[in-house]
């Protein structure tokens, strides 16, 4: 079999620009983290004014943007902490993970700034003025409804467009965005040479010029014809004129961006031989870094988003879900389900019941009994994904519920639970959600293990509720930052695909020795009793048909 080792003393960085912070992941030749950073955009960089990393418009219904020069600051902050505590000599290659969706739009001529940045001066410095429009739109946006229904209609419909670029049209998605843009601010676009997504914007970055999209987080724009992993014209023409030049090549995940720039070199002491690997999106990078690989494998990632994701050989074209070209497989796709509800709607409700601890949000998890006596609750601090409802929160108590069957029972709508109740209605309604739609979309369920990971899979609580409502065991790895830890693995991966002339198995690097490697998952909550398992499948049940009625009356999309 072909060496495919890495060298000892040789460390691979990742990042992660994520919605809430900047985090680093630094891993030695034998795949053990050596050292992890992070940097929070509300407290180290107050200046910009952002609330969990975002301004949220209120003079327009559902525009959710973040500074795009924030990102910049972040990145050289990030880049002298590291210095201090790291060799960068060391660093043979360098690769990333972005919010998905997010776009960045390049000034004209700020391609050349990139290409001549002065190692006496800082990023911000220089790209003060590189940006055609000031505010990046992110994936918790949803201003972009009409702009959906215009692309959908232009391709021949909303299945049409899943079967071409793996989604339906979605208001997060960067297509969208793009036409929005084109649309209100036809000026900046046509000032833009450039378009970015967070990930390849940061890329562009360290390589000192554009550097391309890749192929899996390229999915995410209702751009790319999934099958070809090609531009799709027919969605460029839906979108906007000219995009074609504007979004520059497409490049597998796997692909080398370019050397490291050398403002890199002499500002920070990078190796020259430093390779930058694609960055992908934070989701895609979290598979790889929890080594996701097994059919019947499922991933609940909980950060500001909640993701479900898996792997599949096939793209079934479908109203719901996503469909990306796997980022470590250079045949297979991953299959994920997205809630724009996850870590900020369960701060909120521990914020309004819960004391604003966490250690109480828990108590009252402990307190409560599994199926709650009945009592669901729909919480939408921001207009949902899946299903796709407007902000509001909506409970229901259903009667005489033993958990047997349905027989008998009623449901009526209630103003409020007690607070113990709340928490555990959210909690039971985030993952009995995950449930039910990760079934109806095809994935595994029951899956044969759930490997958790985001900020919130530190939550023991929240872990023994999962294995309790999807009857499986839950696992966790080492650090919930599993999107830097993969970019850090990714970083591996393409310099050893590099190296080798051609695309290696990313499992091939830890095969036989996986335990002996930080990107090892270990029991963190054992599957629930099974005949809770089953309870909780007609309580899902109920509570999809209460969905349903709630999407019918209030549904956008
Ligand atoms: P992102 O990568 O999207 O910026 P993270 O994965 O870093 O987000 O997750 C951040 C979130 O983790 C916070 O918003 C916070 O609510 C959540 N979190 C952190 N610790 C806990 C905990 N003990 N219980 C529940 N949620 C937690
Ligand atoms: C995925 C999505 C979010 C972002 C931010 O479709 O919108 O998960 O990637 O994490």
């Amino acid at each position: 079999m072909a060496d495919t080792s890495l060298p000892q003393d040789a460390l691979f960085l990742g990042f992660d620009s994520s919605t809430q912070s900047l985090k680093a992941t630094v891993l030695d030749g034998t795949l053990n983290i050596v050292h992890s950073e992070i940097l929070h955009f509300d407290s180290e960089f107050p200046h910009y004014k952002t609330k969990d990393g975002v301004f949220r418009d209120p003079s327009i219904d559902g525009r959710i943007v973040s500074p795009t020069l924030m990102w910049v600051e972040a990145f050289d902050l990030m880049l002298q902490r590291l210095s201090g505590k790291l060799d960068f000599g060391k660093i043979a290659a360098v690769s990333g993970s972005g919010q998905q969706h997010g776009s960045v739009y390049w000034k004209a001529g700020s391609g050349l700034k990139l290409s001549a940045l002065d190692p006496k001066k800082g990023l911000l410095d220089q790209l003060g003025d590189a940006f055609s429009i000031k505010e990046s739109p992110i994936w918790m946006d949803s201003s972009t409804t009409e702009q959906c229904k215009a692309i959908e209609k232009a391709v021949g419909g909303a299945l049409e467009l899943s079967r071409i670029t793996g989604s339906r049209a979605h208001e997060r998605y960067t297509g969208p965005q793009i036409r929005r843009i084109f649309e209100t601010q036809p000026q900046a676009y046509h000032d833009t040479e450039r378009i970015s997504l967070v990930s390849s914007f940061a890329a562009s970055l360290l390589v000192g010029a554009y550097a391309c999209i890749d192929e899996t987080d390229g999915a995410g724009m209702n751009l790319m014809d999934i099958k070809q992993r090609a531009w799709s014209k027919i969605a460029l023409e839906a979108t906007a004129p000219g995009l074609e030049e504007k979004l520059g090549k497409l490049a597998p995940a796997h692909a080398i961006a370019g050397p490291i720039a050398p403002y890199f070199v002499e500002r920070f002491h990078f190796n020259k031989n430093c390779l930058v690997v694609q960055w992908s999106g934070d989701n895609p990078n979290s598979l790889a870094g929890l080594t996701l690989n097994t059919p019947g494998d499922l991933a609940v990632s909980l950060g500001t988003s909640d993701t479900v994701f898996g792997i599949a050989s096939e793209h079934h074209p479908s109203l719901v879900g996503h469909v990306f070209p796997n980022p470590v497989d250079n045949k297979g796709y991953m299959v994920m389900l997205c809630y724009k509800n996850g870590s900020l709607t369960r701060e909120d409700v521990r914020d309004q019941c819960a004391d604003k601890s966490w250690e109480v949000f828990n108590k009252y998890l402990q307190q409560t009994p599994p199926l709650n006596g009945g009592k669901i609750g729909f919480y939408y601090k921001d207009y949902e994904v899946l299903p796709p409802l407007p902000v509001g929160i909506h409970r229901y108590v259903l009667e005489n519920f033993t958990g047997d069957n349905l027989d008998g029972t009623s449901e009526h709508e209630v103003k409020e639970f007690d607070p113990p109740s709340e928490v555990r209605a959210l909690v039971e309604g985030q993952f009995l959600s995950k449930r039910g739609h990760a079934e109806k979309f095809g994935l595994p369920v029951p899956p044969k293990r759930i490997i958790a990971t985001g900020g919130a899979s530190a939550n023991q609580s929240i872990l023994n509720s999962i294995a309790a409502i999807f009857g499986c065991n839950v696992y966790t790895v080492q650090r919930p930052d599993s999107a830097s830890l993969g970019a850090a693995l990714r970083a591996a991966h393409g310099w050893l695909c590099h190296k080798k002339g051609s695309f290696v198995p990313i499992s091939s690097m830890y095969m036989d020795k996986l335990e002996k490697t930080s990107l090892s998952c270990k029991l963190a909550a054992p599957a629930g009793d099974q005949e809770l398992v089953a309870k909780y499948g007609l309580f899902m049940k109920k509570r999809l048909e209460i969905e349903n009625r709630l999407v019918e009356k209030l549904g956008r999309l």
